[in-house]
Formats: C-alpha cells, sequence, structure tokens
C-alpha cells in the first residue's frame, strides 16, 4: 500500500512517499520519496516558533514540497489532469483561508496525472492550531483533485510508532515489540508518558504541567545566548563539559522527581538555571559548559526516575522514546546503560536522528495501521489539544 504523508504541526513542513506492507506484528515501510523543509532560519530571531509566520511558510512549501516526493519516488506524472468544475469550486472552498495556497495548488493539480496512492495520511494534532489547519487542509484538496482517502494522525502516535522501528537505509522495519510498551514522548511541546497494552490503544500516564522538556533546552539555550533550536546547543556545550570532567559549581533542582505520579515539571528548573546565571553576572565560556551539564544532567535524572516508576507500574517490556530530545545522546546513553543495569528484561528503542525530530514518514507509519483498520475520514478537524489518550 502506498501512502502519502503530510506534517505541519509546528516547524517543519513535510511531506513523504513510503511503500508499506505487512501487518500489526511485523511491518515495513519503504520511503520512496521524502521531502522536509525547517523553518528554523525564520524562527531563529524569535527564539521560538512564531505561529502566523509558521502557516505561511507551510502554505508555500507545501505544493513544492510534494511534487519534490513524488518525484523521488517515481510518481510525479506531468500530463492534464482534468479537474472538473465542481472539483475546481470544492477545492476553492477547502483552501480559501489559506492564502498562497490555492492558486499554487491548482496550477499544480491541473498538470500532474492522479500518482498511484492508496491513502493520504496527515496530521491533525496536537501542534499549533494554524500550522495545522493549512495540512489539513491541503490533505483534503489532494484527496478532493484525485479521489483518495484521507486518514487523520496524531502526530504524538507518529513518535510514537517512528520510534519502534529498525532503521535500515531507507526501509524501516517494526517488528518483535513486546507489549506493554511503554513510551516517553520529549519534544518541544510535549512530555508524556503512554502505555500501550493493546496494538495502537493507549493510556496516559502522566505530562508535563507547565513546559515541556524540548521547550526547556531552547529557554534554557536562550538564557546562554545559544541559537534556536536549543536541544542540541546544550548538548554539545554539555558534552565538553564531561570531556573536561570538571567539577560543576552549579546545582539544579530535580522538580517532582520524587512525587507519586507519572507528572513532570521543568519551569522551576529553568528558573533555577535563570537566577544562577543572574548571580553570576555573565558566564565564562566554561561556565556555560557546566550550566548545559547541569541542566542536561537534571533533565536525565527525572526523565529516568519517571519512567523507570512507569516501567515497574506497567510491566513494560518495551521502553520507546520518541519525539525531537530523544535525539539528545546523553539521554540515550543514559537510558540505555541504566535498562541494562536495573531491567535487563526491557527492550529500550529509540528511533534514528532522522526519525527524532518532526517528519512525515513517522505520519506515513502512523497512517498504514490506521488505514490497515480502514480509519479514513472525510469531516476531521485540526486540533492542537487533540490528546493521545
Ligand atoms: O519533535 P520535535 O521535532 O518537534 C515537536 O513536536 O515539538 O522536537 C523539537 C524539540 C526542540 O525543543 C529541540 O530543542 C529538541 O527537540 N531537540 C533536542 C535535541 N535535538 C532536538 N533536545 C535535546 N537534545 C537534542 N540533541
Ligand atoms: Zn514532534
Amino acid at each position: 500500500m502506498k501512502i502519502l504523508a503530510i506534517e505541519t504541526s509546528c516547524d517543519e513542513t513535510a511531506v513523504a512517499v513510503l511503500e508499506c506492507a505487512g501487518d500489526d506484528t511485523a511491518a515495513t515501510f519503504t520511503v520512496l520519496g521524502n521531502a522536509l523543509l525547517s523553518q528554523i532560519d525564520i524562527h531563529k530571531e524569535y527564539g521560538g516558533v512564531f505561529p502566523t509566520l509558521a502557516k505561511r511558510a507551510h502554505a508555500e512549501n507545501l505544493t513544492p514540497l510534494l511534487g519534490n516526493a513524488l518525484e523521488e519516488a517515481g510518481l510525479l506524472n506531468k500530463g492534464t489532469h482534468t479537474l472538473t468544475s465542481e472539483k475546481q469550486s470544492a477545492i476553492k472552498e477547502i483552501l480559501e483561508r489559506e492564502p498562497g495556497l490555492g492558486d499554487a495548488f491548482l496550477a499544480f493539480a491541473a498538470a500532474t496525472e492522479r500518482p498511484a496512492i492508496d491513502a493520504i495520511a496527515v496530521t491533525h494534532g496536537p501542534g499549533l492550531a494554524p500550522a495545522l489547519w493549512v495540512g489539513v487542509n491541503f490533505a483534503k484538496a489532494l484527496g478532493a483533485a484525485w479521489d483518495i482517502p484521507l486518514i487523520p494522525i496524531n502526530h504524538m502516535e507518529g513518535h510514537f510508532l517512528a520510534g519502534l522501528g529498525k532503521n535500515d537505509g531507507k526501509v524501516i522495519t517494526i517488528e518483535n515489540a513486546q507489549l506493554p510498551i511503554l513510551g516517553l514522548l520529549i519534544s518541544g511541546g510535549h512530555t508524556e508518558l503512554d502505555a500501550m497494552s493493546d496494538w495502537l490503544t493507549y493510556k496516559n500516564l502522566g505530562a508535563t504541567r507547565d513546559d515541556a522538556v524540548g521547550e526547556a533546552f531552547d529557554k534554557v539555550a536562550r538564557m546562554m545566548g545559544l541559537p534556536y533550536p536549543g536541544g542540541p546547543e546544550i548538548s554539545k556545550l554539555a558534552e565538553r563539559d564531561r570531556a573536561e570532567n570538571r567539577e560543576n559549581p552549579f546545582k539544579l533542582p530535580r522538580p517532582m522527581k520524587d512525587t507519586d505520579d507519572f507528572d513532570f515539571s521543568f519551569s522551576g528548573l529553568k528558573t533555577s538555571v535563570l537566577y544562577q546565571i543572574r548571580d553570576k553576572g555573565e558566564l565564562t565560556d566554561i561556565e556555560k559548559e557546566q550550566m548545559a551539564r547541569a541542566f542536561e544532567d537534571a533533565v536525565t535524572d527525572v526523565l529516568w526516575t519517571k519512567t523507570l516508576r512507569a516501567i515497574d507500574k506497567t510491566e513494560a517490556k518495551t521502553l520507546v522514546i520518541g519525539g525531537g530530545v530523544s535525539a539528545n545522546h546523553h539521554i540515550q546513553k543514559e537510558f540505555a546503560e541504566k535498562i541494562a543495569e536495573v531491567h535487563p528484561d526491557v527492550e529500550l528503542r529509540i528511533p534514528a536522528h532522522a526519525l527524532s525530530t518532526d517528519n512525515a514518514v513517522m505520519i506515513g507509519i502512523a497512517g498504514y495501521y490506521r488505514a490497515s483498520r480502514k480509519e479514513f475520514s472525510t469531516d476531521f478537524i485540526a486540533d492542537g489539544n487533540l490528546s493521545l489518550a
């Protein structure tokens, strides 16, 4: 089955084409085409994602990215696809609220034969509502132009499932994942623990009560004058400090580490960093490395402690870490070492780097499982607060 996948929930515009086969116990996903454009440069000067600019960039980029993904997949056939006037007006109505998208899309659809795609999967939440709507309306317009069924996908399910995959070049395989599976989803917008007891049935155990962990990385980076996104920058500095093995003058709190639940809080940690930077006036380069390390250590300590408690509660056999922050090397290393030490019975799965931060491949993966269940829909909406369980 060929799936076209679209992701616009935050600051990455992404379109992918996947050839999918198999079932819940073993499935393979071959990436035929993958086009992704990061808006990092646009948002850098704001130190975070600016929703109206994100929306505009998605609208400009979706049509060219679709062309690129289809071309890479060998599915872009120029021709004169005749759109009936009924279809044209339906598409115009769908794209009415997406300035900059309607004309480009109609021109593209009129010059392109219907590709051999079986279903279109699109992120409909959670995320920034204006950004999500662009992707949802684009998918609906495509569905209307080419008579292809649509599958609305939860972005967090994409992170969860992509994390279970083993990557071999362009082929991702998801197999032998023993249930129950515990998912630690850590990104710029979310920090949550979800358990999957039956395949694709999730139960939320806990989540952050304030900042997401990626957001905390980004804010702390900003306090230290580092560019957005801050996660990789902090991580680089922290690694330098570890290599030097210095004493650390900064002591940071571990908020909610020992509370008897599965929730998180990172805003107090962030504020503590802020006050300690203020006390110093300005940090030297070495102090920045030390602060980055103290922060990364505190985050990792809290994440691990809560995850361990959740493993024990759910009796998970598999632990998956997903979301942009799962790209963090220190978190990966600490979790691998600790699992081997205290829970060798639990298999740890972490996505390959390209699948950890936002992408459309993960939306296509979730789309395949949902398509297998015939979860097609025409009248879904974008929902910025959509939850997994
Ligand atoms: O999943 P994602 O791409 O977008 C959302 O759905 O939010 O996650 C982006 C977040 C950003 O906050 C970014 O700073 C963080 O992931 N991130 C990292 C690393 N790479 C990306 N955080 C820590 N260490 C990293 N290596
Ligand atoms: Zn994400």
